[in-house]
């Protein structure tokens, strides 16, 4: 097992960087930019903020655990709320952080409220943000994400890409291309990074009390997540994507990764027991290791995951998208994922294909080679080290 070594919050003469978490798919990003920044031989501290946007063991602790990752300097602990009170209360809870560290920097990742949240306090105090996973859109408004992709994006001064199509789009919003710096993707760099130190997916089955013989596991299954509110909040909607689920574990038994929202969605819609039909096996949110291992091993993912999209790619697992857009089209182009929608048909057919071998393989996108935290620490302390960054805002 690969156990990386951090130095966080050294003492230094310069001011420190402070990198913003705040729900799991933070965690994943920060990691391998946390070892790469403390690989480089350098008087700058890196200071680890918590948002507490997700705080539950699953949710929280397990993959602070799997990834290796220190504590946070400090923790704001601001929980659930509506995206209004949870925006405002980080903001709220981060300002006197940025107050009392005058940061250098601070770096964002992701499209999450605690990433708009914080790079709009450091913004406001004058102080450079840095956007890891800067410039992907879907071009659905309704989503709340690709509202914190936009605005965020806007106010950041270093922006960093995963694909090339990133780039396009910032240039269209008049962001100049001398703050865009295409690095590749953290995120499939923690999937290289772990990938060896992943248990066997019988062992998480045993560990749930779940035998795989009884659901007929053992000759392959579907892997399911679900969490958009679109997708889980409306009964209507929700109910109808069970049915479908359980015509697709007709022909391939499935494993439900549930994020905390759709379990209780499906119990408060008394949708629990259309699922149970011997052939769907459910699972609480897992944490980041044993997900990589579901993932590895399943013949097919169905999510409505942004993250997922991309996992997936790097580990050739076809995936049917449960969402009408992507902001990630490099895996439809590249890789292995394929939008489905919420359309039974398409859902059919593609798990068809996949059955008879003709899912997508894939290849790996440019600059998704686990290097790729290297080469955004290379540049953020080049980018710092310049005289007057913030004057790139001006
Ligand atoms: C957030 C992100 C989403 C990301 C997802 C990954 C935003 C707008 N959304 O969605 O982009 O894909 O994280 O998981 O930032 N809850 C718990 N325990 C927790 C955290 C949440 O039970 O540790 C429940 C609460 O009921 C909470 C709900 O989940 O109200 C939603 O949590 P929230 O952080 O608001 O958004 P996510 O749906 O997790």
């Amino acid at each position: 097992m690969k156990v990386p070594s951090y130095s966080i919050h050294s003492e230094s003469v310069l001011q420190p960087i402070i990198f913003v978490v705040g729900a799991r798919p933070n965690f994943v990003k920060i990691a391998p930019l946390l070892r790469a920044m403390s690989a480089h031989q350098t008087s700058v501290a890196s200071y680890l903020v918590h948002t507490g946007q997700h705080y539950d063991k699953n949710m929280n602790d397990q993959f602070f655990k799997d990834l290796h990752l220190p504590d946070p300097n400090i923790n704001l602990n601001v929980g659930s709320g509506s995206h209004a009170a949870q925006t405002a209360e980080i903001m709220k809870r981060f300002e006197p952080v940025v107050d009392d560290l005058k940061p250098s920097c601070v770096v964002v990742v992701g499209d999450v409220n605690s990433t708009l949240a914080c790079a709009l306090v450091a913004v406001k105090k004058g102080v450079p943000v840095a956007h890891v996973e800067a410039g992907l859109r879907s071009f659905d408004r309704s989503m709340p994400e690709e509202i914190n992709r936009i605005l965020t994006d806007q106010i950041s001064d270093r922006l960093y890409t995963t694909e090339r199509s990133a780039q396009s789009n910032l240039l269209r919003e008049a962001i100049p291309a001398e703050r865009v710096f295409f690095a590749g993707n953290v995120m499939i760099d923690s999937v290289q990074f772990n990938r060896s130190s992943t248990r066997s997916v019988n062992l998480i089955l045993a560990a749930a009390g779940i035998d795989p013989e009884l659901f007929m596991l053992v000759a392959g299954y579907g892997l399911v997540t679900l969490h958009r509110p679109s997708n889980v909040d409306d009964p209507e909607i929700l109910a109808k994507l069970m049915a479908v689920l359980v015509e697709v574990s007709q022909s391939l038994p499935l494993v439900l990764v549930l994020h905390p929202r759709t379990q209780s969605q499906l119990v408060r819609f008394g949708l629990l027991s259309v699922i149970n039909t011997g052939r769907m096996v459910v699972l609480p949110a897992q944490g980041y290791l044993d997900m990589l291992s579901l993932l590895g091993a399943a013949k097919v993912v169905l999510t409505d995951s942004g993250g997922l999209q991309e996992e997936t790619t790097a580990l050739g697992v076809p995936c049917l998208t449960l969402r009408s857009s992507t902001e990630r089209p490099i895996t439809l182009e590249q890789g292995t994922n394929t939008l489905v929608g919420l359309d039974r048909e398409l859902i059919l057919s593609n798990l068809v294909a996949v059955l008879r071998g003709e899912g997508k393989k894939g290849c790996m996108p440019e600059l998704w080679d686990g290097c790729a935290a290297e080469r955004i620490a290379t540049d953020l302390f080049q980018w710092l080290s310049q005289a007057t960054p913030r004057s790139l805002t001006a």
